[in-house]
Parts: structure tokens; sequence; C-alpha cells
């Protein structure tokens, strides 16, 4: 196992409880029996949250389970994601209801209601089938936070083709391998981004991410920063066209096709140990029915009433649940932001909850931490009295975080509900309810209604109160993966082969009971990272860095950092030949620094590069990352009698502390 953060040493003495107030328990959506009802018939329960859609023919079985580890919920039963995120609100009557107030970094602004929102949906449905997209299609989407984006997705959605949306910051080398391990038909992208005041190409990027990409035949492009990008967009003929004069000109009118309720809705990928990311699957009756489940239980979500704001990106599992599918199919009013949150002033974030009257904030704890080093007055500036639930995701939030959130944002008022989940899990799976729990600064504390987790040691047995070990799944869920794209085998691998025995899915993640049975998450047990609340594998950072020309071997490890969480830290040995003055110097690093950026995308840009003579290697020839990382957490050294060259480590030392 990883070691656990410095930040999360107090868990287990953590007592501090927070029961709900009376009046928010009196109203909840949730209650208490839910936790025994779903005990008692763990079908029956899921058949209930399925109500909650519309489908166009009922199932037949809720789970199927017999051709493990491949799942099928909701068996026989057909119906229309889009339709059940849109078309359903207008026709009963609400149309007129915003879905979306967004706003623009720059300072503009729409509100989209649910009727505009299905006309849009609609015509951008018929402008793909114009391109020749059918269902089954892939369909991959880079675009930042705009209309557009959710429109994009959900037209998709409406035809039966898969989105595979590719992060905003992923380099062209990222975004081509996606498309092409997809065989994505058409990319939607946009000419450009406005990030940090200023705006910054991206169909530049997807241009060069696509040069001889033989799968793409459309490029359809949003335009968004037009004159202030500065010069012309590149353009191919034949291939590329504007979103505008593709869209605008299209029918409203489209009839939603009912699909089986196995019928995959997207792909998203997600680093894992190797360096080839892992394009997960999702479908779509189980994954909408425990979208909209949580979001309706765990945010309590009350619709026409609450203002909803998720504040992160489409291009993760966050944006895909959160934003998109689980909020739209509960008929939410929310924010959407497109910009950085101190773009212009590091109030940005408060100014939009006082002005739309947010009630409902999602957030990473990343981004708390930032504003606690931005300070508690610059909140205190704006009327935060909207607020009602609080919601942290992404990484272990550490108690101090969990306390500046609930005492600046909730004026100690709020429910904060820390969520477990993961891009393969496709929806919460650990996480208070508000109304409900007795929250507890730093826990995610117990599975919801209907979901099964366990702690389990090196054998896959349960560990006790105040123990510690995996975090296990040990029994399906509706929104599970269905699967890795085109490759089951490293599906079994990854995530049944651990605890193949019990049938259990590891998760990747370290866990602990504390002394009343509640769940406090550790961080990664593999080589995954989480910087900032984003999975990046050490392996991906390694290759890139290889990929260099002065670079001989690469090691990267994450190393706690007070805000992100982790950051990246790369031990480098340069090839012979390279001059030393060139090599150790800081000019290098940066090219080194700004060489990953390139290949992967600035979020994996190591926080620091060490310049090193040798890597600590077992006999076996397995880089021992746990020492490196002492290096880079400034520890005492750990055990190396298992090192090859136990003089190693000295060598490393001696030359970091010489500055080399
Ligand atoms: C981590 C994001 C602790 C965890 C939804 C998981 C968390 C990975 C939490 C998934 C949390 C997510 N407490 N750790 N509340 N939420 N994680 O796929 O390591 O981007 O395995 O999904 O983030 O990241 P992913």
């Amino acid at each position: 196992m990883t070691e656990q953060s410095p930040a999360l040493d107090n868990l287990l003495t953590e007592s501090r409880t927070f029961p709900p107030s009376e009046e928010f328990a009196a109203n909840a959506n949730a209650t208490s029996e839910w936790y025994a009802k779903a005990d008692e018939d763990r079908d029956a329960f899921w058949a209930e949250q399925a109500e909650r859609l519309h489908w166009d023919t009922k199932w037949t079985q809720v789970v199927d389970w017999s051709d493990a580890p491949f799942a099928k919920w909701f068996v026989g039963g057909k119906l229309n994601v889009a339709y059940n995120c849109v078309d359903r609100h207008v026709e009963a009557g609400h149309g007129d209801q915003v879905a979306i107030h967004w706003v623009g970094e720059p300072g503009d602004t729409r509100d989209i209601t649910y009727a505009e929102l299905k006309r849009e949906v609609s015509k951008a449905a018929n402008a793909l089938l114009s391109l020749g997209v059918s269902a089954n299609d892939r369909v991959a989407i880079q675009l930042q936070m705009i209309p557009e984006a959710i429109v994009a997705m959900l037209a998709c959605a409406r035809i039966g083709a898969l989105h595979s949306v590719v992060f905003g910051g992923f380099s062209p080398s990222a975004l081509r391998q996606r498309v092409d391990d997809a065989q994505a038909k058409v990319v939607i992208t946009s000419d450009g981004q406005y990030r940090r005041g200023k705006a910054a190409p991206m169909k530049a990027n997807v241009d060069e991410a696509l040069a001889g990409a033989e799968s793409v035949e459309k490029v359809v492009v949003v335009r968004r920063t037009g004159d202030d990008l500065g010069g012309d967009v590149p353009w191919t003929d034949g291939r590329d066209v504007w979103w505008h004069e593709l869209v605008d000109g299209q029918s409203e009118e489209h009839s939603p096709e009912a699909f089986d309720s196995e019928h995959p809705l997207y792909i998203l990928y997600t680093s894992g140990t190797t360096g080839k990311p892992k394009g997960i699957l999702h479908t779509s009756g189980g994954y909408l029915t425990q979208a909209a489940y949580t979001h309706h239980a765990v945010f309590d979500h009350k619709p026409g009433e609450d203002v909803y704001w998720c504040t992160a990106d489409i291009g993760w599992v966050t944006g895909h649940s959160y934003i998109v599918y689980g909020p739209l199919a509960n008929r939410v009013t929310q924010v959407v932001y497109e910009g950085t949150p101190n773009t212009p002033h590091e109030g940005r974030h408060w100014e939009i909850v006082q002005k739309y009257k947010v009630s409902i904030y999602y957030t990473a704890p990343t981004l708390i931490r930032t504003f606690m080093k931005w300070g508690a007055d610059i909140p205190a500036k704006y009327d935060l009295s909207s607020l009602r639930v609080l919601g942290s995701v992404g990484e272990p939030i550490n108690p101090e975080a969990w306390m500046w959130y609930r005492e600046n944002i909730g004026a100690n008022r709020c429910p904060v509900v820390d969520t477990w989940w993961q891009t393969e899990t496709g929806a919460i799976m650990i996480s208070p309810l508000p109304g409900v729990t007795h929250t507890k600064p730093g826990s995610a504390q117990r599975p919801l209604p209907g979901i099964s987790a366990k702690v389990v040691d090196d054998k896959g047995q349960e560990v006790g109160k105040g123990g510690g070990g995996y975090l296990v799944l040990d029994k399906p869920w509706p929104s599970m993966l269905r699967g890795i794209w085109g490759d089951d085998e490293r599906y079994r691998e990854t995530y049944w082969s651990r605890f193949a025995d019990q049938g259990y899915y590891f998760a990747g993640d370290g866990a602990k009971y504390d002394n009343d049975g509640d769940v406090w998450l550790l961080g990664r047990v593999d080589d995954v990272m989480n910087v900032s609340g984003h999975r990046i594998s050490t392996t991906e950072v390694e290759s890139a860095l290889v990929s260099h020309p002065t670079v001989a071997e690469a090691a990267v490890v994450g190393a706690t950092d007070p805000t992100t969480g982790q950051g990246i830290v790369a031990f480098v040995i340069l090839r012979g030949g390279v001059v030393e003055d060139q090599a150790g110097g800081e000019e290098a690093i940066q090219a080194l620094r700004n060489h990953v950026a390139k290949e992967i995308g600035p979020i994996a840009k190591p926080r620091q590069i060490m310049i090193v003579p040798e890597l600590p290697k077992t006999r076996s020839g397995k880089i021992m990352r746990r020492l490196l990382r002492d290096v880079a957490e400034n520890r005492e050294i750990g055990d190396v009698t298992t090192l090859a060259d136990s003089s190693v480590m000295d060598l490393i030392s001696s030359g970091l502390k010489s500055g080399k």
C-alpha cells in the first residue's frame, strides 16, 4: 500500500460529528429506512429507483450477473437517455424552467430553458444524422464548458451514438490516442477557449492530433472565441464544418428512438497503471438510474426549487454523471461556468453563487484547499445564504479542508457530503446522506443504500473496526462499467483478478474503518497518481519523459502536496553525452516539464524533476517507487534491503544535497 498522506494522520482520532438540523431531516429526500430496505431486497430497491426514468418498454429482470463480471441491468427494458434528460420535462409542462444558467468566463451569460434545450438537442441530433453518424458510431468531443458540449453529448445519446469526451487540456497526442482507440467518426471541438482571461486555440490542436487519423470523417467546430483568437482558424475543406452552419438550419423535430437498456452510452478514458488509457464503457438504463438516484439522494435535490452547481469539467466523469445525466434526468436548474475560479478575481465562484442563489454546490478538495489559501475573507464578502448542501469529490478530503468548507462556505449549517466513486463506478457509491447521516470531517462514511462495499485485507477477508486494507465492491451495481472498450481481458485483469476467488471488484483505493465502522478513503494503492482530483498514471508520465532525446530512464512518483493532494515528482537519468551543465540546469528541467505537457497535457507537468545518476531497483529490475517517494516527501528513507545495489539511495540523496 502507498503511505497515507500526513493530512489524514488524524483520521482515526476524528471524533467530531455533525447531526443534520431537524428541519433538514424533516424535508430530506432520503430517509434512514432506505438502508434496511435495500439490504432486505436489493433488486426491489433498484427496481424502485429505475422508476425515476421513463421506459418505453419495461424491463423483465433487474440484474443479470450470470456472465460476471459482465453485468446486464434492467434486462429487456428500452429507453432513450436524452428523452429522459430533456423532452419528458417539457412534456410535463416544465419547458420554461431554466435548465442551464451558463456563465462565460469573459462575463457573457445564457439562460437555457428545457424547451430550448430540447430544440437544440434535436437539431444537433439531426445534424449528426446528416453527417452519417448512426447508432453505435463513436463521436469524440473536445470542448470547454460551453452549452454546446452538453448539447453534443445529449445529441449523441439521442441517436444511440457513443460519445467519447476528451478533456480540453489534453495534448494533441493524447486526443489522437483516444480517437484512434475508439475509431471516432466525427470530432466536435471549438475554434478556441477562454482561459484565465485569454483566448487560446483549440482547433489548431485538434488538427495536429488528427493528421492522418483515418477513422475521422468530419470535424465540427463551435465558434466561441472568434476574432479574439487573432488569425484564421486552420481549416480542412471537405472535412471541417462550423457547428452553426451545420446545426442552426436543422429541423427542431426529432423523434427519439428507444434503445436497449444495455445500449452503450459513452466511453470515457481514464489512466490505468500502464501507459495506455482505458476506455471505460458505460451503458444506458442502469447508468441513468444510479446517476439520477444518487443525485436525488446525495444532494437532496428538489426540482424547480434548487439551483445546483457542480464545478467539474465535462471532460471528467463527474461532469458526465453530475452535470449532464443525473441532474438533467432530475429536472435540475444548474449553473455551468466556463472559466477558471480566479478569473477575473478570486471571488468568482461566490459571486456566481450569490447571483444565481445556488443552493447545492459540488466541488473538489483541491479547489477547497485553494480557496483556503486565498483566504476566508473572500467568500465572506458574498451572500452565500442560499447554499444548503455542499459536496466534495475526486480525492480524499482532509478534515481541515472539510471543516473550512463547512464553516466558511456552509456557515456551519450545510451538510457536507464527501462522495467516493470512480469513472468505473459511473456514479456515487460511498457518501453520507444529507438529512440522515451525522457527518464526520474527512470520511465518506458509508455505502449508499443499494450499494455494498467492504474494506478487506490481502486475502480478501473483511477487516474489523479500526482496520485498514483495500476497498472492494462485493455486489454489482447499476452504473458499473460494462468493460474496457475493445479489451475484455484488461477489464478482467484490472478489476476482477485481484480478488477473483471472492468475485470482488478491486477499486485500487486503500481504505480504513474507524471505530464506528465508518469508511475513510486513503488514496490509490496502485501506480496511479491523483493530482487535483485528476488521475494520471506514473507510467504515462515516465513514457513521456523517456520519449525526450536527453532522457535515458525515468521514474515518477506522486508526492503529498498541500494543495493538489499529490504532486508529480520525476527522477530522471540523462543519456550519456548530455553535458552536465546543460543537463543539471534549470533550462533542461524546464524543457522536460514542457515536453510532458506537450505529450500528455499541462495537468501532467511534473511539479519537480530531479536529475539522478541511478534509480533504486530490485534484483528483478523493478523500480522501488516507495523509496523515491521518501525522497520526494523529504522523509527518512525506508528499508533498502531488497535493492539490487543498496548504495543507490545514498548516491541519489548526496547528489540532491549537493544541488545537482
Ligand atoms: C479518488 C472521480 C477519496 C479515488 C469521481 C478514486 C476519492 C479516484 C474520492 C477516481 C473521495 C474520488 N475520497 N478519494 N471522495 N472520490 N476519489 O475516476 O482514488 O476521476 O479511485 O473519478 O479518485 O477518480 P475518477
